[in-house]
Formats: C-alpha cells, structure tokens, sequence
C-alpha cells in the first residue's frame, strides 16, 4: 500500500518558516523557531549532537516523523544549506530527491542516506520517491518554494506545523502563492506543548 505524502516544518506564528537572511537578527530567529526541536533526545542523537536531551511529546514527534519517512524529497535551496550544515552522515538515512536544474550524479552519505538529483519537475521527484518508499510515507523536506509546489500541483496530502512562539516580521512565507481555490484543510490533530504548538490537517480538493 502506498503511504502519504505530507509535509513537516516549523513555522512563526506570522507565517514564516525562515527569516530574512540578511538581517542580524536571522541566527537569533532561527533558533527560536526551532526552539522546540534542538533540545530533543532524538534530534541530538540523529545528529550526532552527543547524548542527553529531552524526552517528551515534543522528542516524539520528532521520532515519529523520522520513522514513517521511506523518503524525502527537497528543494535545492535547502539542499545547499544542509550541504554546509549537515554531518558526514547525513540525518536522513533514507533515498533524498533533489528537486533542481542542476544536473549532478547521486551523492552517497554513510549510513544509508543518498541525494539524488531530479531535473524533470516535481512530479518526476515524487513517482521516484514513492517507488523508493515502499509502504512508508514520503516526506517533503523543504523549503517553501517547493513545498507550495507540491500544494499547487494537489499533491499534498497531509501537513503538520510546529507553530513556534516567534515573530519574524519578515523572511520566507510558506504560503505566499498558495491557489486558495483548489486546496481545503481539515483539521486531523492538535497537540501542545511547553514550547510549542503542532496542527496537523489533512489536504483536500476545495
Ligand atoms: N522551518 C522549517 O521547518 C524549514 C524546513 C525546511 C526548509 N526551511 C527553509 O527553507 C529555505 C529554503 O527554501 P526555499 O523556498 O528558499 O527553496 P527550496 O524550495 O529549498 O529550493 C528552491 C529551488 O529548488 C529548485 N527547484 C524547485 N522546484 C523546481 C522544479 N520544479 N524544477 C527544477 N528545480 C526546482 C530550484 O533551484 P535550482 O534552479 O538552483 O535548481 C529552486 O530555486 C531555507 O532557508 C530553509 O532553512 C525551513
């Protein structure tokens, strides 16, 4: 049976998922948008980190996120930032699809992750990823721009936002662009906790 495509990414409570890269502020933003993921157990140990880190709803979502992706599929913007950040072992260890213009063979990460890089669209991204997931899910990563491309073209069929309590005034908007006519939500899930708020929907056709 094939799994869900879905989506999973922390958002400020103005709707940016990322701040504005030229401001001063951007680092101080950054962290506090992620605030409730760092300190996790098992955000640390997927990364390397070292030990520690807390347990709680907050590190089980973050587990079970991980655990229902055969695959994801990414943006080159966000893969050129991980590419500088992450580990040797990259934290996927899964396929990654690279949604981009440039033509590059597949780069193979200890541990299980491999990037491959897609230069025929989105939908060409996912019928591989989907082949390559098997009965798991298949997670779109990031960032925004491909993201709502998965929402325009109807492809999306369940989302959770981690709703940070954090202002950013400006920066990367997740919807911005969204065709409000074609896509309808249902709510699935709300859950809180200390430090932040997860809404999960599911994506329907309006
Ligand atoms: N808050 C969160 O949870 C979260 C999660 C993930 C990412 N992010 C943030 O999101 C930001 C990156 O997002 P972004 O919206 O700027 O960019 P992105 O979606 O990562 O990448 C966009 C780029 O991907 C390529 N691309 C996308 N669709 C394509 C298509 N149909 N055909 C060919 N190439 C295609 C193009 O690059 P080329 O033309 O160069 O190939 C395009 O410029 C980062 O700042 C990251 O930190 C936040």
């Amino acid at each position: 049976m094939a799994g869900k495509v879905f989506f999973s990414v922390s958002m400020s409570l103005d709707g940016f998922i990322a701040p504005e890269s030229s401001t001063e502020l951007m680092g101080r933003q950054w962290m506090e948008l992620q605030r409730w993921v760092f300190p996790t157990r098992f955000f640390r140990e997927n990364l390397k980190l070292g030990g520690g880190g807390e347990e709680g709803r907050d590190n089980d979502i973050v587990r079970e996120t991980f655990e229902r992706t055969g695959v994801s599929v990414m943006g080159k913007r966000m893969f050129d930032a991980g590419e500088q950040m992450w580990p040797e072992e990259a934290p996927f260890h899964t396929p990654v699809f690279v949604v981009t213009h440039e033509k590059r063979d597949p780069w193979e990460r200890p541990g299980g992750t491999t990037f491959h890089f897609v230069n025929d669209g989105i939908e060409t991204a996912l019928d591989q990823a989907r082949a390559a997931a098997g009965d798991r899910d298949v997670r779109l990563a990031g960032g925004g721009a491909t993201i709502l491309e998965y929402v325009n073209a109807g492809l999306v069929d369940e989302f959770t936002i981690a709703l940070s309590p954090v202002l950013f005034g400006s920066g990367i908007r997740l919807f911005e662009g969204v065709d409000a006519g074609r896509v309808a939500l249902e709510p699935v899930r709300t859950e809180h906790s200390p430090r932040v708020t997860h809404l999960t929907y599911a994506v329907r056709e309006r």
